[in-house]
């Protein structure tokens, strides 16, 4: 699922759930050689994969070493072809995270992405796995092999989520120096991926491909014309690349979610004159995000929650959790809650012998609920089931989502394909663009738990998770952007300016668990003429929250003709939770 994410909830139920790619076992990555300019070969389902060399120090590039990252590209090619009148280019798309992998976003929401974008014209849509991340190399894994990896997550979940106790707090903390240390020494003297991690490398990155993007087109039009100028579609391909050549640079077309909004902002910020389109989707505030500060996040996650019972009891016998007697959606709450409480205060134990033994608290309650927040019309049923089941005392759904259930087989192929290294990814990136926390003491970290529990009673203990994992983080990024966060006016005829071509699209749903509303509207004001379109709907980010013929249509507008929908315009989602709606759900994103 794409993020700001699942983070929290993935750091809690540890790399046992693991990332795995659909379809993966069809492609295996190191048949590609990696090379410096983009060369492509069919992968998965109709997407074309290739691995682009590029520098790992963007500040010394031509290192002794010429030492490189091999960056994991997958494109879904536009649904004509790039001589087409109606091709638009090339949009690129980044899920979120940060740590999740671009090639499994496209793999899932490639063609939903380009239905977003498709109207008049035509799109490639392309992403990538940022350096340091699954299938690009080298790999930010800080274990040499699964089991050590595994059997730290365990004892990671063994501390259980910081619960305000300064016992728990030291314990905690001692472990996250102990694993910064041990992932800073991981690499044992070679110069470390993780000091190349951070959003400024990846933005860089994300330059080189626009114009990587560029020199193979033309190359194809260099080719197109040696096998015969008088070939029609050659003619306009050149016409095409001698308009391209007047705007002197290749620009960037860009749509990002979550974290996703915080490369956009970065690039935007950092190149403004390389921007063609961007719409940023679930934001994030560059200057909270640099400075460590997740409290803003959960500004309007309690209304999220309340809309889980709220939208339960309309919908009466429809939910699970729904009984006749029910007067108000907060009777369902309060039996929900007490059996968080029951659960925290008399721990269950599960004699189980599927898998090992555990114990069930009101924390695996909590961490259930995460992901439905983030997509109420894809899961809110599912938790609504699970919770269901759980207060008649069937704990069976509620130990499958923890993933302690089941026999695990370390040696098996499935294993070696999985992505079991997406947490320490993402501290790479995300403690790495922060500011250095590493010297704060234990009152800081208490206090900010206790600020985030008192924001959100339900997530508020898992989502501080997010920011404390950097508290023993030792590794420092050679490059780092930390603002500001801006970018000049935009010129629609841009030449040379140094400016956009088009303002910044910035869309959010109405609640957001993690990236509010108001966080678009303090983005929009480091950029002059952006504008901030509401989609009517609860969840993370519009795109995942719900589909919308509403906002796909400005999205189109904007991205064929750099329109901003009207100041203050919202758009109705075309689905709702607990409605049936089988088409909608049919291609939703994950
Ligand atoms: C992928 O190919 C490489 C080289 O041929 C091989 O060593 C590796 O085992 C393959 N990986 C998988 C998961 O099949
Ligand atoms: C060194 O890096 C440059 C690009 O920075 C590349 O063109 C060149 O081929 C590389 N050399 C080797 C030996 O890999
Ligand atoms: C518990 O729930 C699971 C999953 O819904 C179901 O398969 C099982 O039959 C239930 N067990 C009992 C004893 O009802
Ligand atoms: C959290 O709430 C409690 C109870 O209302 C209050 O005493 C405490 O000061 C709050 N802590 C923070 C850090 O906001």
């Amino acid at each position: 699922m794409s993020s700001m994410v699942s983070l929290a909830s993935k750091l809690a139920v540890a790399s046992l759930l693991v990332h795995k790619a659909a379809g993966s076992s069809e492609f295996n990555w190191s048949h590609i050689e990696p090379s410096w300019d983009l060369e492509y070969t069919p992968c998965y389902d109709g997407l074309q994969c290739a691995r682009l060399l590029l520098p790992l120090d963007w500040l010394n590039p031509r290192d002794e070493l010429n030492a490189t990252v091999a960056i994991a590209i997958a494109k879904l090619p536009a649904k004509v072809g790039a001589d087409h009148d109606s091709f638009g280019g090339t949009v690129i798309t980044n899920p979120g995270g940060p740590g999740d992998s671009g090639v499994v976003h496209m793999i899932k929401n490639g063609h939903f992405l380009q239905s977003m974008v498709d109207g008049n014209r035509h799109y490639e849509v392309l992403s990538f796995d940022p350096r340091g991340i699954f299938y690009s190399t080298p790999i930010a894994n800080c274990y040499e092999n699964e089991a050590d990896g595994d059997l730290a997550e365990w004892q990671m979940r063994g501390f259980g989520l910081l619960d305000g106790s300064t016992q728990q707090l030291r314990r905690r903390r001692a472990h996250a120096t102990a694993r910064g240390q041990r992932c800073a020494e991981a690499d044992k003297g070679q110069s470390s991926i993780r000091e190349f991690m951070s959003t400024a490398s990846v933005a860089r990155d994300m330059l080189a491909i626009v114009d990587k993007i560029e020199a193979s087109r033309s190359a194809a039009l260099a080719k197109a014309t040696r096998q015969g100028g008088h070939d029609d579609s050659a003619q306009r391909l050149e016409l095409r690349s001698q308009s391209a050549n007047k705007r002197a640079e290749a620009r960037l077309q860009y749509f990002g979610t979550s974290y996703g909004t915080f490369l956009g902002n970065t690039f935007l910020s950092m190149f403004p004159g390389r921007v063609h389109r961007m719409v940023l989707d679930g934001l994030v505030v560059g200057e909270e995000y640099v400075d460590l500060d997740w409290s803003t996040n959960l500004a309007d996650t309690a209304h999220v929650v309340d809309y889980f019972y709220q939208s339960c009891f309309e919908a009466g016998p429809y939910c699970p959790l729904w009984r006749a007697f029910d007067m108000s959606w907060s009777t369902i709450k309060s039996r929900v809650d007490k059996l968080v409480a029951d659960l925290d205060a008399n721990p269950l134990a599960i004699a189980n012998t599927d898998g090992p033994e555990t114990v069930i608290t009101g924390d695996e309650i909590r961490i259930a609920m995460m992901d439905p927040l983030y997509a109420p019309l894809d899961l809110f049923e599912g938790l609504a089931t699970l919770l269901h089941d759980a207060l008649q005392g069937n704990y069976t759904l509620l130990l499958q989502r923890t993933g302690i259930t089941g026999h695990r087989d370390t040696c098996s192929a499935s294993r070696a394909l999985a992505y079991t290294w997406m947490d320490q990814a993402s501290m790479a990136v995300r403690c790495g663009d922060a500011k250095d926390v590493t010297d704060r003491d234990l009152a800081f970290w208490g206090a900010y738990a206790q600020k985030l529990g008192n924001l959100s009673a339900d997530i508020g203990g898992l989502w501080v998770e997010v920011p404390f994992a950097c508290s023993g983080w030792k590794t420092r990024p050679k490059y780092r952007y930390d603002g500001p966060f801006t970018s000049p006016e935009h010129d629609p005829a841009a030449i040379h300016s140094g400016r956009p071509s088009a303002p910044l699209l910035l869309l959010s749903s109405l609640y957001d668990p993690v990236t509010p509303l108001r966080s678009a509207a303090k983005v929009a004001r480091g950029h002059p003429g952006s504008r901030v379109l509401l989609q009517k709907s609860v969840g993370h980010c519009a795109f995942l929250s719900a589909p919308s013929e509403c906002t796909k249509r400005y999205v189109r507008d904007y991205m064929d003709t750099g329109r901003l929908p009207p100041e203050g315009t919202e758009c109705e989602p075309d689905c709702s939770p607990w409605w049936p709606c089988p088409v909608e759900r049919a291609h939703l994103p994950r």
